[in-house]
C-alpha cells in the first residue's frame, strides 16, 4: 500500500461539544462500539502517513489515552479558540510535512480510501486546498460550499453566514481537506475572528487563498454517508445506525444470517464463524468470537465471550467475558457472569446463573441454580434449585463436584466443600462437609408421618369456628 511520508494528518479534536449537553467531550462520545475519536484515528493511520496528530482540549488526558495506542501524537489548545486555531497551534507539530490532511474528530465515518483519493487528488491537480465535500438533500448545520465554476471553489459559508440565497446551497464541507501547509499558513494568518463567537475558522481560509489566485478544489465524497457529523445526539444514534449496518453487511456477505438485522446490533472486532443464524433483537459486543453452525436466540446480549461451533443460545441469555465449547445448549434466561466456562456439550438451562465456574463436558445444570466459584466434573447432574453457598460474608469459597456427580434438587452446597466421583446428594440437603466418592450425602431433617393429624386439626378448628358464626346472626 502506498505511503504518504509527506502528508501529516491533524485530527481536531479538542472542543466540548456544546450541543450534546454532556459532562463527556464530543468525541469521547461512542458510536458503532467505539468512540468518535478512535474512528477518525484508525481512518487516519491506515493512510500510512508522516504522522498524526490530534489536537486535544476538554478531557483531553481521556482523548489521549484513547489514541496512543495507535501512534498518533497530541498537540494540546487551551482555550479553544476555533478550527483555524486548532492549525495555528499545531503548526510545530506539522513541521516539514509538505501536505496536512485535516479531519474533525467528529466525524467518525470516514474510510481510508477516501482520505487516498482526497490526497490523490490534490496532488494531481497541484492544488492549495482540496476540500471532501458533499450533496444532501438537508445541509442545515454544515458550512456551504461556494464554487466558483468546474472543480474549484471560491468560498466556504458558515450556516450562521448563509444569505438568504445561499441558503440554497447543498454542498456541505466536511470539513475534511488536504492543504499545502506552505501556502496555508500565510492564508490563515490572514483570517479574522469575524463571527458571533470570536473563533478563527479554518473555513474562512479558503476565501483568503481564493483571493490570493490560489487553486482551490473540491472532491465530492463517492459516499456522502461517510461525511456525516455528529453535533447533536440525534446525528450520534444516524452515525451508529450506518455503523452498524455497514457491520452486519459485511458479516451476511461472510455467511452468517442475521434476521430482521436492522434489530441487531454488533460491535466492530465480533468475529462469526458461517451459517451461525442470529436471531432478531441480539447484542453481540466487545470482543466476543462466535464460531460456525450456531443459533443465537432473540433476546441474547454476549459481551467479550468465546462460543465454539454448533453452540444453541436459547432466547434471553446474557453472557460476559465467558468461554462456550462446541454444541452446548444454554438458556432460556441464563446468565454467564465472568470467567464462567462450559465445556462441550454441557447444557445450562433456564434461570441457571453461572460466575467464575467450569462445568465439565457433557454435564448439566437444567434449572433455577446459582453456581459461583465451582468446578463441575464431567458428566453430572446438577438438580433444579442447587445453589452454591460460595460466601460468607467475608470471603468467597469454591466448590468442587467431580465427574459423574448427582445433585439432588434443593441442595445448599456450603462452601468450600468437595463433592467426590460418583457421589449422589440427596434432593433438599445443605451439605456442609465434603462427600467422599461414590458416597450419599444426606444432610436433612428426617421425615415424621403423624398419622390422623390433618383431619383432627380440620375438626378441632371447625368447632372453634361456630360459636363466632352465632354470634354473628345475633
Ligand atoms: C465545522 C465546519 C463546517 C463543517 C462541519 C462539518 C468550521 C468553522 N466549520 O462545523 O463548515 O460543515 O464542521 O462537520 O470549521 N475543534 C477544535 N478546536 C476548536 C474548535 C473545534 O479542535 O477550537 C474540533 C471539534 O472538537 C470538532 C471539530 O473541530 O471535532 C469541528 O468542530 P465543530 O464545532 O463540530 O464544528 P461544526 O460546527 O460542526
Ligand atoms: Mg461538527
Amino acid at each position: 500500500m502506498a505511503k504518504h511520508s509527506d502528508v501529516a494528518i491533524l485530527i481536531l479534536a479538542a472542543g466540548k461539544g456544546t450541543r450534546l449537553k454532556s459532562s463527556l467531550a464530543k468525541v469521547l462520545h461512542a458510536a458503532g462500539g467505539r468512540p468518535l475519536v478512535e474512528h477518525v484515528v484508525r481512518a487516519s493511520v491506515a493512510l500510512h502517513p508522516k504522522k498524526t496528530i490530534v489536537v486535544v482540549g476538554h478531557q483531553a488526558e481521556k482523548v489521549h489515552a484513547i489514541v496512543e495506542p495507535f501512534g498518533a501524537e497530541t498537540v494540546l489548545q487551551q482555550p479553544q479558540n476555533g478550527t483555524g486555531h486548532a492549525l495555528l497551534v499545531s503548526k510545530r507539530a506539522i513541521g516539514n510535512a509538505k501536505f496536512v490532511v485535516v479531519l474533525p474528530g467528529d466525524a467518525p465515518l470516514v474510510r481510508t480510501e477516501t482520505l487516498r483519493a482526497l490526497v490523490e487528488k490534490h496532488k494531481r491537480g497541484q492544488a492549495t486546498a482540496t476540500i471532501l465535500t458533499a450533496v444532501l438533500a438537508d445541509p442545515s448545520g454544515y458550512g456551504r460550499i461556494l464554487r466558483k465554476g468546474g472543480d474549484t471553489v471560491a468560498a466556504i459559508i458558515e450556516e450562521s453566514q448563509l444569505t438568504p440565497e445561499q441558503r440554497e446551497l447543498n454542498e456541505i464541507n466536511s470539513s475534511i481537506y488536504c492543504f499545502t501547509t506552505a501556502k496555508l499558513w500565510p492564508a490563515l494568518a490572514e483570517v479574522k475572528p469575524n463571527n458571533k463567537h470570536r473563533e478563527i475558522y479554518l473555513t474562512d481560509s479558503i476565501a483568503v487563498l481564493n483571493s490570493k489566485g490560489e487553486v482551490v478544489l473540491a472532491e465530492v465524497a463517492a459516499d456522502s454517508r461517510e461525511m456525516l457529523g455528529c453535533n447533536t445526539r440525534a446525528d450520534l444514534a444516524g452515525v451508529d445506525r450506518m455503523f452498524r449496518e455497514w457491520k452486519r453487511e459485511e458479516l451476511m456477505r461472510d455467511g452468517v444470517t442475521i434476521q430482521l438485522p436492522e434489530t441487531v446490533l454488533i460491535d466492530p472486532e465480533v468475529v462469526i464463524g458461517e451459517d451461525t443464524v442470529i436471531e432478531p433483537c441480539v447484542q453481540l459486543l466487545g470482543k466476543t468470537k462466535i464460531g460456525a453452525r450456531c443459533v443465537v436466540k432473540t433476546g441474547c446480549v454476549v459481551h467479550d465471550s468465546v462460543l465454539g461451533d454448533g453452540v444453541t443460545l436459547e432466547p434471553h441469555c446474557v453472557i460476559a467475558a465467558s468461554r462456550i465449547d462446541a454444541a452446548v445448549i444454554a438458556g432460556p434466561f441464563a446468565r454467564m457472569r465472568p470467567d464462567s466456562h462450559v465445556k462441550q456439550g454441557a447444557k445450562i438451562g433456564n434461570f441457571v446463573e453461572l460466575k467464575k465456574s467450569t462445568v465439565g463436558e457433557g454435564s448439566k445444570v437444567p434449572h433455577l441454580s446459582y453456581i459461583g466459584d465451582a468446578k463441575i466434573g464431567t458428566k453430572s447432574n446438577i438438580g433444579a434449585g442447587t445453589i452454591t453457598c460460595n460466601y460468607d460474608g467475608f470471603h468467597k469459597h469454591p466448590t468442587t463436584i467431580g465427574n459423574r456427580v448427582f445433585i439432588g434438587s434443593d441442595s445448599a452446597l456450603v462452601a468450600p466443600v468437595r463433592v467426590g466421583d460418583g457421589a449422589y446428594v440427596a434432593a433438599g440437603s445443605t451439605i456442609t462437609e465434603n462427600v467422599p466418592a461414590d458416597a450419599l450425602g444426606v444432610a436433612r431433617g428426617r421425615q415424621v408421618n403423624k398419622k390422623g393429624w390433618a383431619s383432627k386439626k380440620r375438626r378441632e378448628l371447625a368447632a372453634a369456628e361456630k360459636p363466632k358464626g352465632k354470634k354473628k346472626r345475633q
